[in-house]
């Protein structure tokens, strides 16, 4: 059983208040109380107006003089090659471990036959400004203040990694779990916060390596934000999070999912659909984007179920008079696993490749296509008994 069970008890509880509010960064979203889930199967807004990108969003929101706290940038990207780079500060299974410890977990898959594997550490720091900057020695990634493109420079075991991507959706994704923008979980205080600067966005760059090669890279990647001021044992067993890009010819569709399961068994799901229309003859360059769903914790709304056993993952979204009355599936199977990265503290986050295909209306009817991704999954180490 390579996942564990994953219950299927979803549950909207009643927040009476925020759990001890983070020193966000200003300008941050956070914490802010929204009433309703941010799309309902809007089909149509072309420039997101709910979950506008918000560049402050992305900046360490754990300062690395806290006393405890955790935080990571994943990066997940699919093309040229597979491509997972985690940047972190502190340690999401060791309450104890000082935020100024940051690291970068890196894996390309299979360049030439070789896995380039490694952990970079060192403090992280950062910049904000115009530019944004978060940064491990000489490995860092940057955005601009209207959050378009994400640009990330790293040089691991002698090979250098320029990846830029931009910002496709212009968009961001917060769940917002009791409706608080960012709130993953509402169990625990402090609470685990996070958000998809980047739902979908196209990479371009190149990988030079210790052999002087220069290979270019194309790549969907995805960014990943997500932190809180103490370790995670105590009250979540594990989450997963997993992206599937569609690859139609004529739309690419972008679902983006969080389930977070709590000690308790109360599990939370958030999902974000959005569909980018490719100019005719071209893949990165798109005539419009739009967002469908931006849902959390709603059943009616989103459908998902993760069977371990077999390695399959099946979501469903209705559909509406925007889409016709046509609903979205997705069907994904997870095929292989891609790496595992260890926490000091024992938890362990496995990545596997994603593969399967999706039923979307396009065009008034039901369309098929082709999708792939990553799917990520946490396991908290095994609980002292207490
Ligand atoms: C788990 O805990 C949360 C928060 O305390 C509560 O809202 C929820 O109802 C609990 N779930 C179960 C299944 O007991
Ligand atoms: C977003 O824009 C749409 C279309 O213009 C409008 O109906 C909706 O009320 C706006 N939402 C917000 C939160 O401003
Ligand atoms: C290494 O892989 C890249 C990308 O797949 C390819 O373009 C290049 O030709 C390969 N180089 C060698 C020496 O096989
Ligand atoms: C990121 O790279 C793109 C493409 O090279 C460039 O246009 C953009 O200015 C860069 N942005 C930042 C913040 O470095
Ligand atoms: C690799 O090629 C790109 C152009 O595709 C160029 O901008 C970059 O400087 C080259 N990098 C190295 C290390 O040769
Ligand atoms: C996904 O759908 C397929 C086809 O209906 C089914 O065989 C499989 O059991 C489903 N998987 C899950 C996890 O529901
Ligand atoms: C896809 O998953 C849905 C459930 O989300 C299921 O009803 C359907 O049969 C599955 N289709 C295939 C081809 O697996
Ligand atoms: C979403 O829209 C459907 C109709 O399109 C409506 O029945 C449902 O109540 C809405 N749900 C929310 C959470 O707004
Ligand atoms: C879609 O469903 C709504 C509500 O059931 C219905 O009023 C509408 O006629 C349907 N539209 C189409 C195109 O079937
Ligand atoms: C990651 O761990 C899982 C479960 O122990 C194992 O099946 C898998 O082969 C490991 N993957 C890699 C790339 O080492
Ligand atoms: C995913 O890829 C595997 C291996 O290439 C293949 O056996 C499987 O049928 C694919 N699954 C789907 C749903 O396309």
């Amino acid at each position: 059983m390579p996942f564990g069970r994953l219950s299927r008890l979803s549950a909207l509880a009643v927040v009476g208040c925020l759990p001890s509010a983070l020193g966000f960064q200003p300008g941050a979203d956070y914490g802010d109380y929204k009433t309703t889930n941010l799309y309902n199967c809007s089909g149509s807004f072309h420039t997101s107006n709910v979950t506008v990108p918000n560049s402050a969003d992305t900046l360490p929101q754990i300062q690395p003089l806290s006393a405890s706290g955790w935080e990571h940038w994943d990066f997940f990207s699919h093309g040229t090659f597979p491509i997972i780079l985690r940047w972190s500060q502190g340690d999401q299974s060791m309450s104890n471990t000082s935020p100024s410890v940051g690291k970068i977990d890196v894996l390309i898959q299979n360049v030439n036959g070789t896995n380039v594997q490694s952990t970079l550490a060192g403090q992280l720091t950062y910049k904000s400004g115009d530019v944004n900057e978060v940064m491990i020695g000489p490995n860092s990634f940057k955005w601009d203040s209207a959050a378009q493109w994400f640009n990330v420079t790293l040089r691991v075991d002698g090979y250098t990694l320029v990846l830029n991507t931009f910002s496709a959706m212009l968009d961001s994704f917060h769940p917002n779990v009791g409706y608080y923008n960012g709130l993953l979980s509402n169990v625990g205080d402090p609470a685990v916060y996070g958000s998809v600067p980047v739902p979908r966005g196209h990479s371009y760059g190149y990988l030079a390596t210790p052999d002087h090669q220069n290979i270019s890279i194309d790549a969907l990647t995805v960014l990943q934000h997500t932190f809180s001021q103490q370790a995670l044992p105590p009250y979540i067993n594990k989450y997963s999070t997993a992206v599937a890009w569609g690859y139609s010819k004529s739309f690419y569709d972008t679902h983006v999912f969080y389930q977070i399961e709590e000690s308790n068994g109360t599990v939370h799901e958030a999902a974000y659909l959005g569909r980018a229309i490719p100019l005719p003859g071209s893949s990165g360059t798109f005539e419009s984007t739009s967002v469908t769903y931006a849902v959390t914790d709603d059943t009616a709304l989103y459908q998902l179920s993760v069977n371990p056993v077999m390695g399959m993952i099946n979501a469903s979204l209705p559909g509406c008079p925007a889409t016709n009355n046509i609903s979205y599936a997705f069907n994904l199977t997870t095929a292989n696993s891609l790496a595992n990265f260890t926490d000091l503290g024992g938890g362990v986050t496995m990545y596997y490749a994603l593969n399967g295909s999706t039923t979307a209306p396009f065009g008034g009817s039901a369309v098929t296509g082709s999708i792939a991704g990553v799917f990520q999954l946490y396991q908290a180490p095994a609980k002292q008994s207490c």
